[in-house]
């Protein structure tokens, strides 16, 4: 009996996760089938049971469910608690429900292992205070960065996340217009805004020679962050996509026990843009 396996989400038509997860089983060699399905906005609860209750072991959750996700779990896990979001469901052995979070591992994975970006007492600047950094944040602060700002266009955000972290981390909330004006190590844009094509506004002293810059986001070309760092001289900048493929790849050691390499998938889902 093959394993099930899918992401729910709305909508859900340009998911890359069943590609992704698809490429794990084949290179781990792990029979099971990951499919993706579109859930009516009030039916998650209803559409999770009905999985779970079947040959489901697994599902990944993404826009809107995940605080859906969250309250669904009979256990969370510290990085899902921390997140105050669910992206993976688990069933365990004894039929109950576990909630976790890997979008922080994904995106640790990508700049620690995959581009080699140095994070361990390093000043990160982080743009936006929504829902996609807080699931972040945890994890960014076990690599021990010296310094991480939040920067936000609503500064109450900010100020709430760094309060909410400052147990994990040296953590600052502020406004765009309050960061430092010299150069940061790491920059991480969180915010939805380049969805639009807008950049938050930002002090251009933020970016020196030696800047690495991450765009959350990702796109067939360089992402209007990616772009603007560039051009004021950044030392590399880099979009979204191996997270996507990192918190992918942790989902499915949670649910397979087998931590599936990243680089080639990345590469394979780049091409398909
Ligand atoms: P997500 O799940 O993607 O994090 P969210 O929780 O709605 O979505 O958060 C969106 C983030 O993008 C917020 O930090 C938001 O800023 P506010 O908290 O001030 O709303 C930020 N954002 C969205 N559009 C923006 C824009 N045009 N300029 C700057 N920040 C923007």
């Amino acid at each position: 009996m093959t394993d099930q396996y899918a992401v729910f989400g709305n909508p859900i038509e340009h998911s890359k996760s069943p590609s992704i997860h698809q490429a794990f089983a084949e290179n781990t060699g792990q029979n099971m089938q990951y499919t993706k399905q579109c859930i009516d906005i009030d039916g998650f609860v209803e559409a999770a049971d009905t999985f779970f209750a079947g040959k489901g072991k697994g599902l990944n959750i993404t826009v809107p469910f995940k605080l859906d996700a969250y309250a669904y779990a009979n256990q969370l896990s510290k990085r899902a608690r921390q997140a105050g979001a669910v992206n993976t469901l688990i069933k365990q052995n004894d039929g109950s429900i576990l909630g976790d979070n890997t979008d922080g591992y994904g995106i640790m994975l990508d700049i620690q292992t995959n581009l080699h970006w140095d994070v361990k007492g390093k000043t990160v600047v982080i743009l936006g205070a929504g829902g996609a950094v807080r699931g972040i944040l945890g994890p960014l602060l076990v690599a021990q960065p010296a310094k991480v700002f939040i920067a936000n266009r609503t500064v109450e955000k900010a100020l709430q996340l760094a309060q909410a972290f400052s147990r994990e981390g040296n953590i600052e909330g502020l406004g765009f217009e309050q960061l430092p004006h010299h150069a940061a190590d790491i920059i991480i844009n969180g915010t939805s805004a380049s969805l639009a094509g807008d950049l938050p506004p930002v002090p251009e002293a933020i970016i020196g020679e030696n800047t690495q810059c991450y765009d959350m986001m990702y796109g067939k070309k360089a992402t209007v962050f990616m772009q603007w760092a560039n051009n004021l001289g950044a030392k590399n900048s880099a979009d979204g996509l191996g997270m996507l493929v990192g918190q992918a790849a942790e989902s499915f050691r949670c649910w397979r026990g087998v931590l599936p390499g990243t680089q080639a998938v990345i590469q394979h889902i780049r091409a398909s843009l």
